[in-house]
């Protein structure tokens, strides 16, 4: 069951935003429900691929986690002419800054809030990059939301090689669930598992007999346009201590004109029936110039439909004093280089 997301939490959203007047609550919640199950069901259809290579790998004795890893990264290599091919199909591109440059067998990304060029060989942030500095040294749990077929959590367990650590991976995809389960139904003396869990509706209670939790989100909690309004306040209400990172393309959110225009078209193409020809996804044309890292980071999220709170959400627990932000590093990278994602991470203990 999904929780409503009404004109109460928009208010507690962007109530200093002038965008209320006209929404049908009732309507948005309804297509909302109906595009959450849409993309529920295209990423089971996508982890149910890994599924069944990891299980192939299973059946042939590869059951190491680092040896998963290491074949499941080098099997799923993208091309980029100079922008990553799957995305470069989906968009208007004018290479701007980028035009007169030679491209030969580069790629275009997005890093540290600027477009560079760089060699295919670079090799994207993991989670050990990124969160294992962050992982309290007496965590007892370590749970990932959306975590989908478990490569950050494996990663994290293989990296960390910590054995006083339960693992838990917290996905809507059965397939997902099922192909966590097969990575760690080897990993002698590992505990881990998974669960089925939404952020729409998201229930806690499964950290209670835990001591110090240490929670993420990787490029998922995009999925969900609104965030319940309290949503980081019932994971740091989980356990006495808890820690939480994100890794999500939220920085465009730092910007109040962007988000009142993004938050503007999202509801206008879901509820205020806008033809899809006329859709801002269909007729923007990204240019590759720095000053427009941002209006091409909030068009995709409009395009996309991605979170457009999750700023707001930890703004608010750090402002009333409920958690400590213990990180912020906007637009660290994107390997698509109009969705690069930012990290945060807040503490309470
Ligand atoms: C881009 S994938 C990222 C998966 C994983 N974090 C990773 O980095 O490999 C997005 C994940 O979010 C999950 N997801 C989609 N909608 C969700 C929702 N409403 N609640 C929780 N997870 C969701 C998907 O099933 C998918 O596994």
């Amino acid at each position: 069951m999904t929780a409503t997301y009404d004109r109460d939490d928009f208010l507690t959203d962007f109530g200093d935003l002038p965008l209320t007047a006209n929404i049908d609550f009732g309507l948005l919640h309804a297509v909302l429900e109906a595009s959450r199950d849409l993309k529920e069901k295209k990423y089971d259809h996508a982890w149910s691929t890994r599924l069944r290579r990891l299980t192939e790998l299973h059946d042939n004795g590869v059951t190491d986690i680092a040896t998963i890893l290491s074949v499941m990264t080098r099997e799923s290599t993208s091309r980029y002419t100079p922008v990553v091919d799957d995305i470069a199909q989906q968009i208007n591109i004018d290479l701007g800054d980028f035009a007169a440059q030679d491209l030969g067998g580069k790629k275009l990304v997005a890093s540290h809030g600027r477009y560079v060029l760089t060699d295919h060989t670079q090799r994207l942030p993991t989670a050990m990059d990124l969160l294992a500095p962050l992982v309290p040294s007496d965590a007892d749990v370590v749970v990932e939301f959306g975590g989908g077929w478990g490569r950050n959590l494996a990663g994290l367990c293989h990296g960390l090689g910590r054995r006083d650590i339960t693992y838990i991976n917290c996905e809507p995809s059965p397939s997902g669930r099922a192909a966590f389960d097969t990575i760690f139904s080897h990993a002698g003396g590992v505990r881990a598992r998974s669960r089925e869990f939404r952020f729409e509706s998201p229930d806690m209670g499964f950290l209670g007999e835990f001591s110090s939790v240490f929670a993420f989100s990787w490029a998922a909690i995009e999925q969900t346009p609104f965030l319940p309004v309290d949503f980081v306040d019932r994971i740091l209400g989980a356990a006495g201590s808890v820690t939480f990172a994100m890794y999500e393309p939220v920085g465009w959110q730092q910007f109040t004109n962007i988000t009142q225009f993004v938050l503007f078209k999202i509801l206008e193409e879901l509820v205020g029936g806008v033809a899809e020809a006329d859709h801002h996804g269909r007729r923007y044309v990204y240019r590759f110039a720095d000053a427009l890292f941002h209006d091409n980071a909030a068009s995709w999220a409009v395009a996309c439909r991605y979170n457009t709170n999750l700023l707001r959400c930890v703004r608010r627990v750090v402002e009333a004093g409920r958690a400590r932000l213990i990180g912020i590093q906007y637009d660290l990278h994107g390997d698509n280089p109009v969705n690069p994602y930012t990290l945060l991470a807040v503490t309470k203990d």
